[in-house]
């Protein structure tokens, strides 16, 4: 069974018809209990008003014992009369169903109820001690309500007869209460049918209202599902004009939400501006410089043959500007490559065969790597992909290189290619000291490298996985990697 759910998490729809529905109870029950009570109140007044005639007459047809009684008998009606003593009854004008009774000394000496046909009925023993325990009925002239066994509820009126007897007149509330009974029953079908109507019309008229709501909401979550973070952002979306008219609460809902749209593509500009100014600023500045690099490293390079002659503090010293030339190049190489690579320009698209690329690859970082054993893994079906075979080629030789020179002599490094039919994955592995645990987090990050990569002379710019990251994303795939002593793996996955 689905737990009931607290009302502050239902839907705002849900809470207004629930109130209107609760509202509308409400009022349908206020108005019937006044609607009963007034009835009541004012029926039974004219019961009163008829008990008062009835009290009267019966007291004037014989309520003095003295002038009626057992020794005068009725002669309309002389059997009934004599049985139950109550002829006062018999009055004309009395209704059906009126009660009487004499009570003389705490004890009741006659009594009787009128029926249908205008006879007069003895009252049953249980009625009678009912009437008896009544006899202290105060004889202040003003009816009381009180049950009388089978006959239901009576309205009753003592007075004292000129010898000091109690004369008890009553007259029934039955149709009072019949009266009353059919109309709660008319007002509760009335209510019960307002509040299906409440529920329904309410139902459609709050569904209506809210509509707007809804579409600057479905607006809202559009917006919300886009890629913000990166590249340029086409915010077009946008709440329609009806719904943003300032004079209803939706609709200023949705004029901020547009003014809003509006702030956040104009940042999201500004910042994409200012991100490729600095690429661009990054790209020309290393661009600019590798004319200048070349001509260091070539005048290094002419004093070569001569340094033999020169001291050797002077050779020392050509010797590291030529090698810190050399890195410089692939520093500022690397440099170029990354801003371009950012600058999102699209790739050249053609099939690669990987299996290829990867052969040569390897043989390449073999010839460069002989203390290092290389193994190769390939499926025996060649693999294709679509992408850009330079780049990839990069991908493979930077993973390559790594492995060479991150790794001691002795090292074996494994290339495997594997492909399923969605994705190729190229994974280089090698049984070196693996990647420090403290660097691993952040490996694929620009400018990150080992503490021992920092003092070696060449090669080491940290910008290699950034590289290889920067190419895989463009080509829609994922790298990752898992290292510990003894057995690091890069693996990348591109789509088939
Ligand atoms: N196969 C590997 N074995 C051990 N460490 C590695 C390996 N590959 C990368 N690393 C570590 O990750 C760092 C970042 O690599 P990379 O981005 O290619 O920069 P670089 O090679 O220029 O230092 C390296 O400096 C090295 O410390
Ligand atoms: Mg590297």
């Amino acid at each position: 069974m689905p737990t009931l759910r607290r009302p502050s998490s239902w839907s705002l729809r849900t809470r207004l018809i629930a109130g209107l529905v609760c509202l509308v109870a409400l009022v349908c029950l206020v108005v019937g209990v006044v609607t009963e009570l007034a009835l009541q109140r004012s029926l039974v007044a004219r019961v009163d008003a008829q008990l008062a005639a009835a009290g009267g007459r019966s007291t004037t047809a014989g309520g003095d014992s003295h002038s009626d009684g057992d020794s005068v008998p009725n002669q309309k009606f002389p059997d009934t009369g004599t049985r139950t003593g109550a002829q006062f009854l018999l009055a004309p004008g009395q209704a059906t169903g009126t009660l009487g009774a004499r009570v003389a000394d705490g004890r009741l000496t006659a009594s009787g109820v009128l029926d249908d046909t205008g006879s007069l009925q003895p009252l049953s023993a249980a009625e009678s001690a009912t009437l008896t325990t009544l006899t202290t009925l105060p004889t202040d002239g003003r009816p009381h309500t009180a049950s009388i066994g089978s006959l239901g509820d009576y309205r009753l009126l003592a007075s004292r007869t000129a010898d000091g007897d109690v004369l008890i007149t009553g007259l029934p509330l039955a149709s009072v209460q019949s009266t009353l009974w059919q109309t709660a029953a008319v007002v509760a079908a009335v209510a019960g049918g307002a509040l299906v109507l409440t529920s329904v019309a309410g139902t459609v008229i709050v569904r209506r209202t809210l509509r707007p709501l809804r579409r600057v909401a479905a607006t809202a979550t559009r917006v919300s599902n886009l890629p913000l973070e990166r590249g340029e952002v086409a915010l077009a979306d946008r709440v329609a004009g009806a719904d943003t008219d300032p004079r209803t609460e939706v609709g200023q809902v949705g004029a901020a939400l547009n003014r809003l749209l509006d702030h956040v593509t104009a940042a999201l500009n500004a910042r994409q501006a200012s991100e490729s100014r600095v690429r661009q600023f990054v790209a020309d500045a290393s661009h600019e410089l590798r004319t200048p690099l070349a001509a260091i490293r070539g005048y290094a390079e002419v004093t070569r043959r001569s340094r033999e002659a020169a001291p050797p503090d002077l050779a020392h010293a050509m010797g590291r500007v030529e090698s810190e030339a050399t890195r410089m190049t692939i520093l500022v190489e690397d440099l170029l490559l990354l801003a371009r690579l950012d600058s999102g320009r699209p790739l050249t698209v053609e099939p690669v065969d990987l299996t290829q690329l990867v052969v040569d690859a390897v043989s390449d970082a073999a010839a460069a790597g002989r203390d290092h054993h290389w193994k190769l893994d390939l499926p025996d079906e060649p693999v294709t992909v679509r992408g850009d075979s330079a780049r990839l080629h990069q991908v493979a030789a930077n993973l390559l290189a790594n492995a060479r020179t991150h790794t001691p002599p002795g090292t074996t490094v494994t290339t495997r290619l594997t492909a399923t039919p969605e994705t190729v994955t190229l994974a280089v592995l090698d049984d070196g000291p693996g990647i420090p645990p403290e660097l691993l987090p952040q490996v694929f990050e620009r400018f990150a490298r080992g503490e021992r990569s920092r003092s070696r002379s060449a090669g080491s710019t940290g910008l290699g996985l950034a590289i290889v990251t920067a190419i895989v994303t463009a080509h829609a795939g994922t790298v990752e990697v898992t290292s510990q002593p003894g057995q690091t793996v890069f693996q990348v996955h591109l789509p088939a």
